[in-house]
């Protein structure tokens, strides 16, 4: 199978009361650990690569190593750009192959967030791409502020009702409680406000920031109505892990394949693990 637009994945999520998972990739065996995982889950997937991601890897090697990695399953797979924040950035994804885009207009007052994100969603329409807009701020757990400082950025629901319909997007990403990296604490997520945004925006919903929010909180999401979670934080926890372990007993080692082998293995482990919470194991 090529790869799918991620409108269509998550409109099925939406309406089968799931989510599909969103998952970070940064390289080769990330993204044949993220295939192989939804594979033996039979889940629809979307991968997904970060402005870093596209630096870090090149942007034709994600749309060659995720193309053909779709295209070697049954199971639908999405390309996905993760927090791009200009329309230059967006319209280069679209060209690549990308099958979506996020624009990450969530720093710019609500008017220039929507006049920015209808642009990228009327060029997109026009090339079949999906488009995921921000409303609010999710920041990092690194931003050092207090929680009510935070609870200021959260997603505003009449807001998010105006945005959804001016812009016209496939997906939108809440800003309820989560943070992306790790967590000092357990997160506290704002599920009324999440109630309120579902009762006014019929357009499927997105968490940020997913890794390390506790399994019920997540189960929770989905059931009020978040059709796309995203993860990064506990694959490069995975990762790294296995990675550093194999060189921990063998500080002798030189071959990368016997560190990054074990990584991809972990890789799988924690993205199946994720598949499974998010209730997509089936759906493909
Ligand atoms: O949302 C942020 C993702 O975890 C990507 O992180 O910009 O370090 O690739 P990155
Ligand atoms: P985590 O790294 O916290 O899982 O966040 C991922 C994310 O939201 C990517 O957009
Ligand atoms: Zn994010």
């Amino acid at each position: 199978m090529g790869l799918s637009p991620m409108k269509e994945l998550v409109l099925e999520a939406q309406k089968g009361h799931y989510a599909v998972g969103a998952f970070n990739c940064n390289n080769m065996e990330i993204v044949q650990a993220i295939v192989a995982a939804a594979e033996i889950e039979n889940s629809p997937v979307i991968i997904q690569a970060s402005q870093g991601a596209i630096k870090y890897a090149g942007i034709h090697y994600i749309t060659g190593l995720t193309k053909l990695a779709a295209e070697s399953v049954k199971i639908p797979v999405a390309l996905h750009l993760d927090h791009g924040t200009s329309f230059e950035q967006c319209i280069e994804c679209i060209r690549s192959g990308f099958t979506s885009v996020m624009i990450d207009g969530s720093k710019h007052d609500l008017q220039s967030n929507i006049e920015l994100t209808r642009r990228v969603v009327e060029i997109a329409r026009l090339f079949g791409v999906s488009v995921e807009g921000e409303l609010g701020k999710i920041g990092g757990t690194e931003d050092d502020i207090v929680v009510s400082e935070r609870e200021a950025l959260f997603t505003d629901p009449l807001e998010a009702e105006r945005f959804c319909k001016e812009t016209e997007i496939d997906a939108l990403a809440v800003a309820i409680g989560t943070a992306h990296g790790q967590y000092k604490g357990i997160p506290k997520l704002d599920f009324e406000r999440l109630r309120e945004i579902k009762k006014k925006v019929s357009t499927p919903l997105v968490l940020h920031g997913s890794s390390g929010v506790p399994e019920e909180a997540i189960r929770e999401a989905i059931s009020i109505g978040v059709s796309k979670v995203n993860i990064d934080t506990n694959i490069r926890e995975a990762f790294t892990e296995a990675a550093r372990q194999v060189i921990i007993d063998n500080p002798k080692e030189i071959d990368p394949r016997k560190m990054l082998g074990p990584a991809r293995e972990a890789a799988i482990e924690v993205i199946r693990e994720k598949i499974k919470i998010f209730g997509s194991s089936g759906k493909a």
